[in-house]
Order: C-alpha cells, then sequence, then structure tokens
C-alpha cells in the first residue's frame, strides 16, 4: 500500500485494574492509506470508540505503535480532527461563528495576520455553502435540527483542512431519512476535499455505502475480525443498498457480527423459547 496516512500496529489496550480489567484492544494491526474511506463496524462494545480514539490521541496506549504521516500519535493534532454522534457546537456562538472558531484558529488567535484571517474567512464562507449551511448561518445550534447541527460540526472539523476525519456514530442519533442525505453528502465531501475517513458505526449498511473497505470487529477482546474490501465504485447512489451484491455482503458481514458478539447464540435460544411457549 503506498502513502500511509494512518499505521496501527500490535495495538493493546486495557481499561480498568485487577478484576475489572477490560482487554479493550488485542493486537490491533491496521494501515490505512491517503484517500481511503474505512468503516469499523462491529456489535457494541467491540473497541471501535477506543480505537478510534486512540488513533485521535484522545486515549493513551502503552502497547504497540500508532503512525499519523509516519509520526507517532501521542496526544490529538490538527491533522487528525474529530466528529463525535453529539454535535459539540458552541450554543452562544452562531453556525457562522462556530465554523469559523475552529480550534486550530484558537490556538493561534495571537499570531494570525490580517491575510490569515481572509483565508480562513474564505474557507469558512466554502464550507458553509458545502454544506448547505447558507440559509442558517447567522443561526444558533439550538435553532436548528440535528441534521443541521452535525453539517455545522463537520464543517467546523474540515476547517482545519485535516489530514484525516475521525467520526464516531456522527449520524447515530439522527432519523433514517435525514441519514441518507448526510451519507451522500459525506461522499461528496470527502470526494471533493480528498481527505482520509475513518468512520465508526455499528450499522452494517451504513457502514457498506460509505467504506472502501470495512474493518468488522468483535468483542472481547476487541480485536479485528476481518476486512472487506467493497467492490462498489466512487460513484454510489441510494439504490445501491436494494441490490443483490450489497445484500450479500451486507448478510455476510452480519453474520459474522452475530457470530463473534454472541448475538446469534442469544436469538437461538429465543427462537427456542418461543417454540417451546
Ligand atoms: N473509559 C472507559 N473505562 C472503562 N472501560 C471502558 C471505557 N471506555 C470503554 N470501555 C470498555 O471497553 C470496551 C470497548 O468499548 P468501546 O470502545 O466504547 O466499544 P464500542 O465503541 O465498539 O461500543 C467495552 O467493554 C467498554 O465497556
Ligand atoms: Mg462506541
Amino acid at each position: 500500500m503506498n502513502d500511509i496516512k494512518i499505521r496501527v500496529r500490535q495495538l493493546d489496550k486495557y481499561y480498568g485494574k485487577d478484576e475489572r480489567r477490560v482487554h479493550a484492544l488485542a493486537g490491533i494491526n491496521l494501515d490505512i492509506a491517503a484517500g481511503e474511506f474505512v468503516t469499523l463496524v462491529g456489535a457494541s462494545g467491540c473497541g471501535k470508540s477506543t480505537l478510534l480514539r486512540t488513533i485521535g490521541g484522545l486515549e493513551e496506549y502503552a502497547d504497540g505503535d500508532i503512525l499519523c504521516n509516519g509520526r507517532m500519535v501521542d496526544g490529538p493534532g490538527a491533522e487528525r480532527a474529530m466528529v463525535f454522534q453529539s454535535y459539540s457546537l458552541y450554543p452562544w456562538l452562531t453556525v457562522s461563528e462556530n465554523i469559523r472558531f475552529s480550534r486550530r484558529l484558537q490556538h493561534n488567535r495571537d499570531n494570525l495576520t490580517s491575510s490569515d484571517v481572509e483565508i480562513a474567512s474564505g474557507r469558512a464562507d466554502a464550507l458553509i455553502r458545502l454544506m448547505g449551511l447558507s440559509h442558517v448561518a447567522a443561526s444558533y445550534p439550538a435553532e436548528l435540527s440535528g441534521g443541521m447541527q452535525q453539517r455545522v460540526a463537520i464543517a467546523r472539523a474540515l476547517m482545519g483542512r485535516p489530514d484525516v476525519l475521525l467520526m464516531d456514530e456522527p449520524f447515530g442519533a439522527l432519523d433514517a431519512q435525514t441519514r441518507e442525505v448526510m451519507h451522500d453528502l459525506i461522499r461528496h465531501v470527502y470526494l471533493l476535499e480528498k481527505t482520509t475517513v475513518v468512520f465508526v458505526t455499528h450499522d452494517v449498511e451504513e457502514a457498506l455505502y460509505l467504506g472502501q473497505r470495512v474493518v468488522v470487529m468483535a468483542p472481547r477482546p476487541g480485536r479485528i475480525d476481518s476486512i472487506v474490501d467493497v467492490p462498489f465504485g466512487t460513484e454510489r447512489e441510494q439504490d445501491l443498498k436494494l441490490s443483490p451484491e450489497f445484500n450479500q455482503i451486507k448478510r455476510q458481514i452480519l453474520e459474522r457480527i452475530r457470530e463473534t458478539s454472541g448475538i446469534k447464540t442469544d436469538l437461538e435460544q429465543l427462537a427456542r423459547l418461543t417454540r417451546a411457549a
């Protein structure tokens, strides 16, 4: 693989101590190429968020290596922007101000020249248009729907032109229709901005529709079960989800998740109980 953006090697991570110790990540190896859209999918508790947050520099790790652009990750960095399920906007700032007031700009506030501010302002305007936020640019977050708030959060994350966008179930709180719109929007943004995206979800359909590769994770300990190369090109439309090929791969992934997470046993027991009743 040429031009590796993120490299994870033999990553192990534990939470807690003694009998409360949780093996959250076990022997994770993963290379993500520049410009790739990778999705991490798996049952709740399999370590998706932990892996993403560790790549983001929000979690410490003792065993293994994480490299971004060939440099060891030892904390958050402007080249890795994160978007979470909760929108985490500043409620007292307008949409436009929220986007302009990116963390990176905040850091450099005292050293900014007027041309820096002009460039940033042009970038913010472009992102407002790209994300379809022009008509709400002067509104406050509380006045917006969840989908619109998440657009603001994504625009703000893109403001500093990150190399990597790390997203943790960013559309998890949205209704199904809004999610479809957001899926096509994020794909459009990704193709235009040419960022690398690592996207966490528990929704197999979402993982498959968005990703070029789907990393299927399994719990106890949190690990990579398998990696699926998605055979669909960059141009994707909602109808793809109805195709037999899409549904065949979706079924395979679901089967892996059910088998590795114990859901299958639960379902079989439930079926036996129902039959017995
Ligand atoms: N801050 C924490 N302290 C203790 N245990 C944690 C913490 N965060 C996550 N865990 C545990 O680590 C495992 C993986 O969690 P997580 O990465 O959140 O999984 P996922 O995002 O796939 O649902 C789970 O068993 C979870 O309970
Ligand atoms: Mg999670």
